[in-house]
């Protein structure tokens, strides 16, 4: 066996492993919130965006399938440190220990599991176009014969729905409490806690946390309060 796979077999690798994949599924969640707020923006900006993201063509294929190897590993990882977690104590606690344990320590692989659900549902509904199928078709149509697809209406449309802007709100609460202890279990992963910093490291995944959730929040909640229009004839 290869150093590599030793050292990802211990529990420093994979902790590594799961520090290093969610650091980068992190940056993916910045670089699709600023493209997303362009929905403030209105329909050309975020129209304009997704045709850009969509003309990269192979691209746009390496950069999905290094993101579904990334989430792989971060989530097949996480199952197998979960599992080493209960086979170390194969014999219940006679006694549950009384000391209080964070709601977000205790929900990291349940909430994971309902993130990576919620993406399914997330790709069903906007890149698959199988939820609101009439939605996803919708295209924006220029003078000179151009088309395009109205992301914007789309996506305002959909929100309008009560019940998918509910269920996306819940899944952004479920994310928020899981980034909430995976942004600082990151700096404790890579050593960086620090006796003198430590109040500011653990306030460091809650802030971080809050505005992740608040930036992605305000788009179904915009839609849903007309904040961001429907824009009927361009
Ligand atoms: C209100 C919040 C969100 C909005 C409005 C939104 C919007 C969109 C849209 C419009 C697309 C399709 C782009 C296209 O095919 O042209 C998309 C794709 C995607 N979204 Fe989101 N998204 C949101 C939240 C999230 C969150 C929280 C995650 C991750 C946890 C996520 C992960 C993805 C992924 C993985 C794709 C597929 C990217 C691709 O294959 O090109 N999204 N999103």
């Amino acid at each position: 066996m290869s150093w590599v796979c030793r050292l990802y077999r211990s529990s420093l690798g994979a902790k590594y492993v799961m520090a290093s994949t969610g650091l980068l599924l992190f940056g993916f969640l910045i670089a699709h919130l600023l493209g997303n707020l362009q929905m403030f923006a209105g329909p050309d900006a975020v129209n304009s965006y997704a045709e850009k993201l969509r003309a990269l063509g192979p691209l746009l294929w390496v950069a999905r399938i290094g993101l579904l190897v990334i989430a792989g590993l971060h989530i097949a990882t996480a199952l197998r440190l979960a599992q080493r977690n209960d086979a170390a104590r194969p014999v219940a606690y006679a006694k549950v220990a009384q000391r209080a344990v964070k709601p977000a320590t205790k929900t990291m692989v349940l909430s994971g599991l309902v993130i990576l659900a919620y993406v399914v549902y997330h790709l069903a509904h906007f890149t698959w176009g199988v939820v609101q199928a009439d939605h996803a078709s919708l295209t924006e149509k220029f003078a000179d014969g151009h088309e395009r697809h109205d992301v914007y209406s789309m996506v305002v449309l959909g929100f309008r729905t009560w019940w998918v802007s509910a269920s996306y709100l819940v899944a952004l609460v479920l994310l928020a409490l899981h980034l909430c202890h995976g942004v600082t279990s990151v700096f404790q992963t890579f050593g960086l806690n620090h006796a003198k910093y430590a109040c500011a490291i653990k306030m460091t995944g809650p802030a971080i946390a809050t505005l992740i959730f608040l930036g992605y929040a305000s788009i179904p909640v915009a839609c849903w309060l007309g904040l961001i229009p429907l824009v009927e004839a361009r």
